[in-house]
C-alpha cells in the first residue's frame, strides 16, 4: 500500500498511474467484509460483496480501469441524475425545482419523515426517493415507455451504446416496493404527481434497473466534469446551467445522509446507487500543481457491499484515497 504523498510530476504516464490505482483497488477491497449487499430488493442480494472496480476517465483523454470493471449492475439511484437533467432539459429549472427543492435531508433515501413536517409536503431534493419520483411523473408521456424514451436518448449520447433494463431488477423491486407506493400515494394525495401513479412506478423502477458498468460510469461523470460538453469535441450534451445544477445537488444530497462527510474528505459531487455503483465527478483545478487528471476526471466505482447510509462501503473509501492522494477536492 503506498503510504505518504506521491510526488506526481514523475509518475503521471500511465503505467505508474496504473499500478497504484491497482494497489489502492487490491488494499480496499478488505473493507467491502465491512458492508453488505442490499437486500430488501431481493435480487440485488445475489451481488458478490468482494466486488470492487473502478474507471477513472480524463479530460486529457487517460483512461485508468482496476478490478471487477467488467461486472455489469443496475444504475438504481444513480439514474436519479438523468431524470433530473432530461426533466430539466424539457420542462426548464425553474418549472422542476417549484416542484422539488435543492436541500439535503440528512434522512434516509426513503425517508417518509420530512414530507409530513415540511410545510409546503414539496419534496426535499431529486435524489431521494420522494423527489425522484415526482421528477419521474414530469417525465413527458402518458407510458413508461414514452417517459423512458428521453433518458435512454441521453444516456446512449454519453456513453456510446443504448443501454438495457435488467427486468429480473425491475421485476423484483416492483414486487416488493411497498415503500416507494407509500411515497408515491403521498405524492398523490399532496399534488405532487403529474402522472399516473403506477405509470411514475413503473418508469422510476426501471429506470433504477438500466444496467451499466464502471466505464459508463466514468463517462458521465467527465461530460459533467467538463460541464455538459463531449470532452472530445466540446459539443454541448447538457446545457451548462443544467449541469452545474445537477453537480452542486451531487455534492449536498448525492451520498444521503452521508454526503456531508463525502463533501468533507472528499470533496467532489458524487451520486450512489444501492447495487453499489459510484459515479464522481472531479472539475478541472486552476492550480497548475503536478497532479494526475488536472483537467477534470469522471470516475465510476462500483463495490455492491454498502455501509449503513446504502453507499458503497469500499467504494467511499477507494475514492477519499484517491482524493487525498490527487488532490480532486473543489475546495
Ligand atoms: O427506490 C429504491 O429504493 C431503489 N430503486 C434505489 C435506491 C438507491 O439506489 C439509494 N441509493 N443508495
Amino acid at each position: 500500500m503506498v503510504q505518504g504523498t506521491v510526488n506526481w510530476n514523475i509518475k503521471l504516464d500511465k503505467e505508474w498511474l496504473q499500478e497504484y490505482v491497482d494497489d489502492w483497488v487490491a488494499f480496499y477491497r478488505k473493507a467491502t467484509k465491512e458492508g453488505n449487499v442490499a437486500s430488501y430488493i431481493p435480487i440485488l442480494a445475489k451481488a458478490n460483496p468482494n466486488h470492487l472496480g473502478i474507471a477513472i476517465h480524463g479530460k486529457n483523454g487517460l483512461k485508468i480501469c482496476s478490478g471487477d470493471i467488467d461486472i455489469p449492475f443496475t444504475i438504481q439511484s444513480i439514474s436519479k441524475v438523468i431524470s433530473f437533467m432530461v426533466a430539466c432539459m424539457k420542462n426548464g429549472v425553474s418549472y422542476v425545482l417549484d416542484r422539488v427543492d435543492v436541500e439535503p435531508t440528512g434522512e434516509a433515501f426513503n425517508s417518509i419523515m420530512h414530507l409530513e413536517m415540511k410545510s409546503l409536503n414539496k419534496p426535499f431534493n431529486p435524489f431521494v426517493n420522494a423527489g425522484a419520483l415526482t421528477v419521474t411523473s414530469m417525465l413527458n408521456g402518458a407510458t413508461s415507455s414514452d417517459k423512458l424514451a428521453p433518458l435512454f436518448n441521453l444516456l446512449e449520447r454519453m456513453i456510446g451504446y443504448r443501454p438495457s433494463v435488467n427486468q429480473e431488477v425491475f421485476k423484483s423491486e416492483d414486487e416488493t416496493s411497498a415503500r416507494n407506493r407509500a411515497i408515491g400515494y403521498y405524492l398523490l394525495e399532496t399534488g405532487f404527481l403529474e402522472s399516473d401513479l403506477e405509470v411514475t412506478l413503473e418508469t422510476y423502477f426501471k429506470q433504477c434497473s438500466i444496467e451499466i458498468t464502471v466505464d459508463d460510469l466514468a463517462r458521465i461523470g467527465l461530460i459533467l466534469a467538463n460541464d455538459g460538453q463531449d470532452p472530445n469535441n466540446e459539443e454541448e450534451i447538457i446545457p451548462r446551467q443544467i449541469a452545474r445544477i445537477t453537480k452542486a445537488l451531487m455534492l449536498t444530497c448525492g451520498m444521503y445522509d452521508a454526503s456531508g462527510k463525502f463533501a468533507t474528505y472528499v470533496g467532489i459531487p458524487a451520486k450512489s446507487g444501492v447495487s453499489g455503483g459510484i459515479v464522481a465527478v472531479a472539475p478541472p483545478r486552476v492550480r497548475n500543481a503536478p497532479f494526475p487528471f488536472i483537467e477534470g476526471c469522471g470516475i465510476g466505482v462500483y463495490g455492491p457491499a454498502l455501509e449503513d447510509r446504502g453507499n458503497s462501503i469500499a467504494g467511499m473509501k477507494l475514492l477519499k484515497h484517491i482524493a487525498s492522494q490527487w488532490d480532486l477536492s473543489i475546495f
